[in-house]
């Protein structure tokens, strides 16, 4: 048996119900290839600020360095929203990532055939689309400095950030984006907003520079407003995507809605070393939390995430992959994946999950 230490971050909202489907299904999956799990829940967000009152506890960022991996929900929530910046459940996981130092983030955004109906795109716009985004996640305006709150040269109150990227954040994100584009499409587009801001003309620079290491990547470059348009326009052009923290953030929840919902969209954070952090790309959508209505697809893609790129397990991966494919050709649909008038059964978050388990244990591969 291989035995891996996984550590479990519910967080909030709907983080919970989806984090309890994913667990179930990686442990299902994990058994029929002889894998076992010690899993470690703990805090995080705002469900850590009400016991710990931080959003990040030493303890939880220990255990979670200490493990093989690390699978979170999501956190956040109305009860929170006006906390300082230092106790809001959002600088938890800022301080996760951080402090697992896991600065590339893969956000595949890949249209399932199932679901070519669940999108507000046109089918033809839609079907094929296979787009991963590699977005820099420790960098960029989220952790630049200067930053905060002051008041300027007309005494008016201010609030400020900085966009910054040093030649090694940019060197190393791009390496991860032109090694994932050569085992993809071969295609490279790296977005940024070059034509105004110097953190982007640098950012250019650095990335065409490390374009001579890989030749038989097709670079291109396109300007973020552009790329945001392009998306929608014809999503099909792109392969891989590489960019900074704030635009990759915006970019591939946009992206989600080719795919159908941002409810299908998972997330790979990987470092140079120690373990990756998975997560949906959604947040806690506390307009549904409680209600058995979440999509847990995401999560638990995320779950196969974590087998492929964090622990190398590729079989169990599979096997997780297939399970939604299977569950999807079988008709069952949470509410923002359902369309009417066709053989679809539509279903809460729980069922949804016991029939991914259904399909992990039936499928053969
Ligand atoms: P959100 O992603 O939580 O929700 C946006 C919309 O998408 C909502 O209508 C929601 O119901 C829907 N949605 C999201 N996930 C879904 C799912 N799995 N199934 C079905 N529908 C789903 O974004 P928001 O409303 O802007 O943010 C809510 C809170 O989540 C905020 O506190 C925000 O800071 C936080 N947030 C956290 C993360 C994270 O933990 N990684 C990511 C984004 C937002
Ligand atoms: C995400 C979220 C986070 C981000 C927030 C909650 C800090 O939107 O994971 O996409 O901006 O990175
Ligand atoms: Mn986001």
């Amino acid at each position: 048996h291989r035995s891996y230490t996984i550590t479990l971050l519910p967080g909030d909202g709907i983080g919970p119900e989806v984090v309890s489907v994913a667990k179930d299904v990686l442990t299902l999956a994990g058994s029929l290839e002889g894998i076992k799990y010690d899993f470690k829940e703990m805090l995080i967000g705002g469900a850590a600020l009400d016991t710990a009152g931080v959003p990040l506890p030493d303890e939880t960022l220990s255990v979670a360095k200490e493990s093989d991996a690390v699978l979170l929900g999501a956190i956040g929530g109305y009860k929170w929203d006006q906390n300082e910046k230092r106790l809001k459940p959002e600088t938890g996981l800022l301080q996760l990532r951080q402090g697992l130092t896991v600065f590339a983030n893969l956000r595949p955004a890949t249209v399932f055939p199932q679901l070519v109906d669940a999108s507000p795109l046109k089918k033809e716009i839609v079907e094929g689309v296979d787009i991963m985004v590699v977005r820099e996640l420790t960098g960029g305006i989220y952790f630049g400095f200067p930053r905060g709150y002051g008041v300027n040269q007309h005494g008016e109150r201010i609030g400020y950030n900085t966009e910054v990227y040093s030649a090694l954040e940019v060197d190393r994100i791009a390496e991860v984006a032109f090694k994932i584009a050569q085992k993809r499409g071969g295609k490279l587009c790296s977005v940024d907003k070059a034509n105004v801001l110097e953190a982007s003309m640098f950012w250019r620079k650095r990335v065409l520079e490390k374009a001579k290491e890989y030749p038989d990547v097709e670079l291109s470059h396109m300007y973020v407003d552009n790329a945001s348009m392009q998306l929608i326009r014809y999503p099909k052009q792109f392969d891989t995507i590489v960019t900074n923290n704030i635009f990759g953030d915006i970019l591939s929840d946009e992206a989600s809605m080719i795919t159908g919902s941002i409810g299908m969209l998972p997330s790979a954070s990987l470092g140079n070393s120690g373990p990756g952090l998975f997560e949906p790309i959604h947040g806690s959508a506390p307009d549904i939390a409680g209600q058995d209505k979440a999509n847990p697809c995401a999560t638990v893609l995320s779950a196969a995430m974590l087998l492929r790129y964090g622990l190398g397990e590729d079989k169990a991966a599979e096997r997780i992959d297939k399970a939604v494919e299977d569950t999807l050709n079988r008709g069952f649909r949470t509410a923002d994946i359902y369309s009417t008038g066709t053989n679809q059964k539509l279903v809460g978050c729980k069922q949804l999950g016991e029939e991914i388990l259904k399909s992990v244990e039936s499928n053969v591969l």
